[in-house]
């Protein structure tokens, strides 16, 4: 899959999940960040040989409950936290890979 293919599978993970993403309003760690990781976990997943999607999904999912731009310790599980809510709602075809 080539990186044009994997932009579009971030821009889909975006519009689906960015609404509920808490780290919307961040700078630093904002979406900006969220797609960037999305993508470099896409062409990882793209160069060996893994699901695309799901690590696409995952990158944008690492960070999406942060809430401030430093000090938010918690950020890691309340990340998970809103994953486990989204992922089934957005991405249930995905559930062999969670
Ligand atoms: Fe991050």
């Amino acid at each position: 899959m080539n990186n044009a293919a994997i932009n579009i599978i971030v821009s889909e993970a975006e519009e689906c999940l960015g609404p509920y993403c808490t780290c919307r309003g961040l700078k630093i760690y904002g979406f900006s960040h969220l797609r960037r990781a999305a993508a470099i976990a896409g062409r990882i997943a793209a160069a060996t040989g893994q699901n695309v999607e799901s690590a696409v999904v995952a990158g944008f999912l690492h960070d999406c409950a942060r809430r401030h731009e430093s000090g938010d310790a918690g950020h890691a599980h309340d990340s998970a936290d809103l994953a486990r809510v989204l992922l089934p709602m957005f991405y249930p075809h995905l559930n062999a890979h969670w």
